[in-house]
C-alpha cells in the first residue's frame, strides 16, 4: 500500500528541506522526495496537503500517562490518543504512577499497552525505589528494558549524596538524568510563585530559589560525576542564566521548557483558576521574559509539555487544595506557533529541532527526520485553521487546561506513525485510527 503526499511544505533544517514537495510512503517508510510524484495507480491513497507543513514526528519528551495507577486521570491509550492528536508521534512517559516505574515488569507492562496504542511509547525509569528519594531503583536491569532516560520527576532526590551516586551510576551507562528541579524544603506548603501576584492573592508562595538551588546543586554534581543532565521545564531567569553558565563550562547538560511557561504569567492566576496550578508555578513576566531569550539564543534543547493529567475532582475546590498540572498534548503546538513563531520568538526550523531532533537525542532515540529510507512518522499542520480550545474535545482524560476558550491560530491536523495516518483532523472531526 502506497500513500502519496502530495503539496506539503517540508520543513525539516537537519536534511536541508525547506520548501514543496511530494512524499510517497510505502509500508513504514519514505519511499521517494520529490517536486512532482504522480500516482501510478488507482490503489494508491493520494492526498493533498494543500501547503500545510510537513514536519519530522514531534516527540513530547516529558508526558504523564499516569498507567499504572491511576487510569481515572488517564491511561496509555488516552494519553496516546491526545499525543496523536496534537501532533506527536512520539512521547515519552513520567516514571511516577503506581507502582512506579523503577523495575523492569512496570517498564515491561507499559511498553506492552503501548504497542496497541496511536503513537510511539519511551517509558522513563525512576531514580530511586518509588520515588522516595532513599535507595536507587533496579537502574541496570531497566537499561536492559531499555530505559535511557531516570527521573523521580515532582518528588526529587533532595539526598545530595544519593543524586550523586545515581549520577555516576546512570552516567556509567552512558544514560541521561531528567531533573525535576525543586527544594520541597524551601518550596513548603506554597501554591504559586513568589511575588507581588501571590501578595495580592494571599495565596502561599514558592520562591524561584527553589527551583535554582537544586539546578545549581544538580550541575555541580553533573561537572563531579560526568553524568549527562536534562532540566525539566525550567522555569525561570536565574535559572536560565546558571544552565547558560554551565554550558559554557562543558558541563553536559540539555534543558526543557514548557509551552504553558512560555505564554502564561503569574498573572493568570488572579482568577484563582485550578487549571493555573502547576509545578514549577507560572512565573513573573521578567522569567518569561528570559525564557524566551533563551531560546532565542538556542540555549534551550526541547520544548515539551508536562502533559500532566488530573481528574475533575483533583482539581476542583480551592486552590491551595487543587493538585499540580496541566493537560497539555493538546495545546502545545499550536500555542506555539500562535504566540511564539507568530510573534517572531522562533522559526519553524526551530521548533522542529526543539521538538523533534533534539529529544530524540537526549532520549536516545535515532531519528532520520523527512529523507527517503527514513521511518515516515510526520506531523502536518495546518499553519491558517482557526480554531478555539475546548475541554470536552480533548482526546486525553485530562481536561485541566487553562487555556479553555482561547482563540489560536494553527493546528495540527494529521498525524503519521510508522507510514500509517493515526490521526485526521482536516475534516474537523479529529478522528483516530490505529
Ligand atoms: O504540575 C506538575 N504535575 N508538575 C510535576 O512535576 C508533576 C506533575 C504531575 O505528576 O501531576
Ligand atoms: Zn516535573
Amino acid at each position: 500500500m502506497k500513500t502519496l503526499l502530495k503539496n506539503g511544505k517540508i520543513i525539516d533544517p537537519v536534511n536541508g528541506l525547506n520548501g514543496n514537495f511530494d512524499i510517497l510512503l510505502r509500508g513504514s517508510k519514505i519511499i521517494k522526495i520529490a517536486e512532482k510524484i504522480e500516482a501510478e495507480d488507482s490503489e494508491w491513497k493520494t492526498i493533498d496537503l494543500d501547503n500545510k507543513l510537513v514536519m519530522p514526528g514531534l516527540i513530547d519528551m516529558h508526558t504523564h500517562l499516569r498507567e499504572p495507577g491511576f487510569e481515572d486521570k488517564e491511561t496509555i491509550k488516552t494519553g496516546c490518543e491526545a499525543a496523536a492528536a496534537g501532533g506527536f508521534t512520539t512521547i515519552a512517559c513520567m516514571p511516577n504512577t503506581d507502582p512506579v516505574a523503577d523495575n523492569p515488569a512496570t517498564v515491561e507492562y507499559i511498553k506492552s499497552k503501548a504497542e496497541k496504542a496511536a503513537v510511539k511509547v519511551l517509558p522513563v525509569g525512576s531514580i530511586t525505589k518509588k520515588c522516595e528519594g532513599k535507595e536507587l531503583a533496579e537502574i541496570g536491569f531497566l537499561s536492559e528494558e531499555g530505559v535511557k532516560c531516570f527521573s523521580d520527576d515532582g518528588n526529587p532526590v533532595m539526598n545530595s549524596e544519593i543524586m550523586r551516586r545515581a549520577m555516576e551510576y546512570i552516567g556509567s551507562f552512558d544514560l541521561t538524568v531528567i531533573d525535576h528541579c525543586e527544594d520541597k524544603k524551601l518550596a513548603g506548603e506554597g501554591v504559586m510563585n513568589e511575588g507581588y501576584i501571590s501578595t495580592i492573592l494571599g495565596l502561599k508562595p514558592i520562591p524561584a530559589a527553589a527551583e535554582e538551588i537544586m539546578i545549581a546543586r544538580d550541575l555541580i554534581l553533573a561537572e563531579l560525576t560526568g553524568a549527562k543532565l536534562h532540566i525539566a521545564h525550567l522555569s525561570t531567569r536565574q535559572g536560565m542564566k546558571l544552565v547558560t553558565d554551565a554550558k559554557e563550562r562543558g558541563i553536559k547538560v540539555t534543558v526543557e521548557v514548557t509551552p504553558h511557561h512560555l505564554v502564561l504569567t503569574d498573572e493568570a492566576v488572579k482568577g484563582y483558576n485550578p487549571d493555573t496550578k502547576v509545578n514549577p508555578p507560572l512565573r513573573s513576566r521578567e522569567d518569561v521574559e528570559a525564557l524566551k531569550e533563551g531560546l532565542k539564543q538556542g540555549i534551550i534543547d526541547v520544548i515539551a509539555s508536562d502533559h500532566a493529567p488530573h481528574t475533575f475532582e483533583d482539581k476542583l475546590g480551592e486552590f491551595d487544595y487543587a493538585l499540580n498540572g496541566i493537560s497539555g498534548l493538546e495545546t502545545s503546538l499550536s500555542l506555539i506557533h500562535d504566540r511564539l513563531i507568530r510573534a517572531g520568538v522562533v522559526s519553524w526550523e526551530d521548533i522542529v529541532r526543539l521538538m523533534a531532533f533534539n529529544p530524540a537525542r537526549v532520549l536516545g532515540l535515532k531519528i532520520e527526520g523527512i529523507k527517503e529510507g527514513a521511518v515516515a512518522d510526520l506531523t502536518i499542520f495546518d499553519p491558517e485553521r482557526e480554531w478555539t480550545v475546548k475541554k470536552e474535545n480533548f482526546k486525553s482524560k485530562g481536561k485541566n487546561t487553562p487555556f479553555a476558550g482561547w482563540n489560536l491560530t494553527g493546528k495540527p491536523v494529521l498525524t503519521v506513525v510508522e507510514g500509517k495516518i493515526v490521526y485526521d483532523d482536516r475534516g474537523g472531526n479529529g478522528e483516530l485510527f490505529y
